[in-house]
């Protein structure tokens, strides 16, 4: 019913030639894969240098982050247009870091989530939960907010082109993954939220992807739980082969 999605977000890492690289490797070590959708996020100064590369394979191209406004004076900042003519079909929204060290409410998300759906391209929502706010028992809480703020003002019909990125944020890079029950109930928990603000096609047919330190070792286990539909990957998604065996979980 949910096709699954593999997504690699390099963060700041891998310069034009570095990248050229990866995705060369990347590309054979995917070829004929078409159990899911696979996807890169490379540095904005990467992506028109991969988009030729990547043009008919099985590899959509997508950025990291962007501005919600299309063209105007916005010194330093990039639009969803100016990212599809890059050649992106996606875009990643609200990451954790760019809440925490830039500062980014669900409301400024929001208008990122509605600027790329604008444009035509797939909202990859993020959102997650600190170690804190676990420890605290706001999980529930703070997903509800990150997740009904992120999709403010959206109707169902909208929701197709719309990623749900859970990633609890103590487990971004720090080795530590939710154990597969653990993510299977947040995630079923999110798949909820989405029929009691939509309705139950909607809840059925959008992916929700797990992120946070997932690697060749464990996304067996994660892939395996019914609402986990697919995989946000960081620091293994540097590593052709690495992140090959991951788009090949089973
Ligand atoms: P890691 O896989 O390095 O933990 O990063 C996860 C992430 O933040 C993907 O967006």
């Amino acid at each position: 019913m949910r096709r699954p999605l593999i997504a690699g977000n390099w963060k700041l890492h891998k310069t034009r030639d570095e990248s050229v690289a990866l995705v060369t490797a990347l590309k054979a070590a995917v070829a004929g894969v078409d159990s899911c959708d696979i996807l890169v996020a490379p540095p904005f100064t990467a992506l028109a240098v991969l988009a030729p590369l990547l043009a008919g394979s099985n590899i959509q191209l997508g950025a990291q982050n962007c501005y919600p406004e299309t063209t105007g004076a916005f010194t330093g900042e990039i639009s969803p247009q100016l990212l599809k003519d890059a050649g992106c079909s996606a875009v990643i929204v609200g990451h954790s870091e760019r809440r925490q060290l830039f500062a980014e409410d669900d409301a400024f998300i929001n208008r990122k989530v509605k600027a790329v759906l604008a444009a035509g391209l797939t909202a990859i929502l993020c959102v997650g939960e600190t170690l804190e706010e676990r420890e605290n028992g706001e999980i529930l809480d703070v997903l509800t907010r990150q997740t009904k703020g992120g999709l403010a003002g959206l109707d169902a019909t909208v929701l197709q082109n719309v990623v749900i990125a859970y990633e609890p944020v103590w487990a971004i890079g720090t080795g530590k993954t939710a154990s597969n029950e653990d993510a299977q109930e947040v995630h079923s928990f999110l798949r909820g939220l989405l029929r009691g603000s939509y309705d139950q096609a909607t809840a059925d047919n959008t992916r929700i992807l797990y992120g946070g330190s997932v690697k060749p070792d464990n996304v067996d286990g994660l892939m395996a739980q019914d609402d986990i539909d697919g995989a946000l990957v960081g620091g293994a998604s540097l590593k052709a082969e690495d992140f090959a065996r991951i788009v090949r979980f089973g």
